[in-house]
């Protein structure tokens, strides 16, 4: 009783002072020594022998090819078949097996210019685009809109739009790596029919789809990859920060200008 008791006058004279301080007009909090928080703390002589390292944690599990599974094999069949872009929209359209589908309002499959030569793809239809049935039109879509243009890239012109999921994963969440691997299908068949030249992965779940790595996307953007579409067809893929987490980090966006200047160098037949 008495310990509780001390500790809660030690804790009102604390608060005490910290009002003191703020009323004083302090708004900041410094040693009197500066610290050097890039040593490395002394080991004491006594110091205890170095135990085994920690285990490394566990490697997210690799994305597969296909999902093993009837809508798996379906979704493949549908994909398969198709021959054009209005005959795999089609295909997805009649696709059932995936209850995203009852939860949407809308099958969002793409905008832009399917000759462009460039594709975009991102993860999954928010709120907007499923309202709409088309990609890329809500907050995010707008920036990402701003930033194109300011590489003299529209979408009236010069790409291609879609994502990896047709279909809006209720509240937004982010897509699991089963309904990832259960529209990979559709997605590669949609860059075989649309030929570009170049894509550009917008974000994480692009990134996981289609490099089918365990590196998240801020160590894979910036750089030039290899996206394996058919047997033999492999096509350079930039991959990039996604639109959403920048308006989310703000300070972000300078790397993601450079990954846009690095595209326009590419298109410019400069890299
Ligand atoms: N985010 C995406 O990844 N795609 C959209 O279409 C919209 C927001």
């Amino acid at each position: 009783m008495e310990a509780e008791t001390q500790a809660a006058e030690t804790r009102a004279a604390l608060v005490a002072a910290l009002r003191l301080q703020l009323d004083w007009g302090v708004d900041e909090a410094l040693e009197a020594e500066p610290l050097d928080r890039a040593r490395r703390p002394e080991v004491p002589a006594t110091a205890a022998p170095p135990t085994a390292p920690p285990p490394s944690p566990a490697q997210p599990a690799l994305l597969p090819a296909r999902l093993p599974t009837p809508a798996g094999t379906r979704a493949a069949e549908l994909a398969a078949g198709a021959t054009s872009l209005a005959g795999l929209r089609e295909a997805m359209a009649q696709f059932d097996g995936s209850p995203l589908r009852e939860t949407a309002m809308n099958l969002v499959f793409a905008d832009g210019v399917a000759e462009s030569g460039l594709m975009l793809i991102g993860e999954a239809p928010g709120a907007d685009e499923d309202r709409l049935g088309r990609p890329f039109v809500g907050v995010s879509g707008q920036l990402l809109d701003r930033m194109l243009a300011s590489v003299g890239l529209s979408r009236e012109r010069d790409f291609y739009i879609t994502n990896i999921l047709p279909f809006r994963p209720p509240g937004n969440r982010t897509p699991t790596d089963a309904e990832i691997a259960l529209f990979l299908p559709f997605i590669l068949r949609h860059i075989e029919l649309a030929r570009p030249r170049l894509l550009v992965l917008l974000g994480g779940v692009a990134g996981k789809a289609l490099l089918r790595s365990r590196e998240g996307i801020t160590r894979l953007r910036g750089r030039w990859h290899q996206v394996t579409v058919t047997d033999d067809q492999s096509l350079p893929a930039l991959a990039t920060l996604h639109p959403a987490y920048l308006l989310r980090t703000p300070s972000a966006k300078r790397e993601a200008w450079n990954d846009l200047l690095m595209l326009r160098r590419r298109i410019d037949g400069n890299e």
